[in-house]
């Protein structure tokens, strides 16, 4: 099984990359290291996860202590939504790139198809209506500039990848998604397929440390667990192990040193072909819903608009 995807720009991307979503200051770096430790060649951040900074200093440790070059780690970040206006673009990759302490990333995407005022926080009165087209712009100048390497987005539905692409000078490579066995992206990951647009799965175990998420289902789903039995792995590497199969890559977060090694080992065992027919009978729901976008004053005043029906 694939342990690197190609990108539509020739890179390879490591099938399986470190998450850093609600990884504290603290302990981030920690995980970090006893990722790339453990194999790990790909980590993912985000400038609003608060950690870059953290993550810098433990990259930079591992760069000078020679554990890895940088030349074989895939790092990715993200732009938020305070930052889409085209001026504030390349701010916003220098700010990253000074925490993560590189001079380039080898992925930036536009994390939500969402604008809100520069420097504000994600309340109604701070909602913008989105202009995609020129952010894209403004990210396209980022990878002409060798600064990123690759250029994505994430959080976009169908019908939003649907309208970038006619305008994208450099199609975007990647769409960073929720997607795990209890919400599979079918309609979405065949669109990114006919594209040419790399699918990556954020929240492949269903984030069960996610408040906010009611009735998170993953890893307690009867079907996984069923496989995990059948197979003599865990529920997350099954859940891991499928994401794999269906051809995309994956992002699990953890800051436990067992974990991380544990998300690693799904390279050299498979989900047999009986069991894997059994994940289309889950059911499907999206556990990442976005309400915080959805309200009257926003430009989607429905999570249905957010995703355009994909829910
Ligand atoms: P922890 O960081 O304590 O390991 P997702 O990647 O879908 O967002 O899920 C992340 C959540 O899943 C975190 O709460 C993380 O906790 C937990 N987690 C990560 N790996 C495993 C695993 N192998 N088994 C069970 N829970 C896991």
């Amino acid at each position: 099984m694939a342990k690197f995807f190609t990108l539509n720009t020739g890179a390879k991307m490591p099938s399986v990359g470190l998450g850093t979503w609600q990884s504290d200051p603290g302990v981030v770096g920690a995980a970090v290291t006893a990722a790339v430790e453990a194999g790990y060649r790909h980590i993912d951040c985000a400038r609003i996860y608060k950690n870059e900074k953290e993550i810098g200093l433990a990259l930079k440790k591992l760069f000078d202590e020679g554990i890895v070059k940088r030349e074989d780690l895939f790092i990715t970040s993200k732009l938020w939504c305070g930052d889409h206006d085209p001026q504030d673009v390349p701010v916003a990759m220098d700010s990253t790139l000074n925490d993560l302490q590189i001079d380039y990333v080898d992925l930036y995407l536009i994390h939500w198809p969402i604008r809100i005022k520069k420097g504000s926080n994600l309340s109604p009165e701070n909602f913008l209506p989105p202009d995609i087209p020129a952010t894209w712009a403004a990210m396209e100048k980022l990878y002409d500039s060798g600064k990123a390497r690759a250029i994505g987005v994430s959080n976009f539905s169908t019908k939003k990848l649907e309208n970038l692409l006619p305008v994208a000078r450099v199609p975007p490579a990647v769409n960073q998604v929720e997607c795990h066995p209890c919400w599979q992206q079918n309609k979405l990951r065949a669109f990114c397929q006919s594209a040419g647009v790399h699918l990556t799965a954020y929240s492949p175990l269903g984030s069960p440390g996610t408040t906010f998420i009611k009735g998170s289902n993953v890893l307690t789903h009867p079907i996984v667990n069923m496989v995990a039995e059948k197979v003599g792995k865990t529920p997350a590497q099954v859940a891991l192990r499928w994401g794999l199969q269906m051809g995309h890559s994956l992002l699990p977060k953890s800051t436990s040193e067992a974990r991380i090694k544990q998300n690693l080992d799904i390279y050299d065992w498979s989900i047999p072909d009986d069991l894997f027919g059994r994940f289309s009978e889950i059911e499907q729901a999206r556990l990442l819903r976005g309400n915080f976008a959805a309200h009257p004053q926003s430009i989607y005043k429905t999570v249905e608009e957010l995703w355009d029906g994909e829910i």
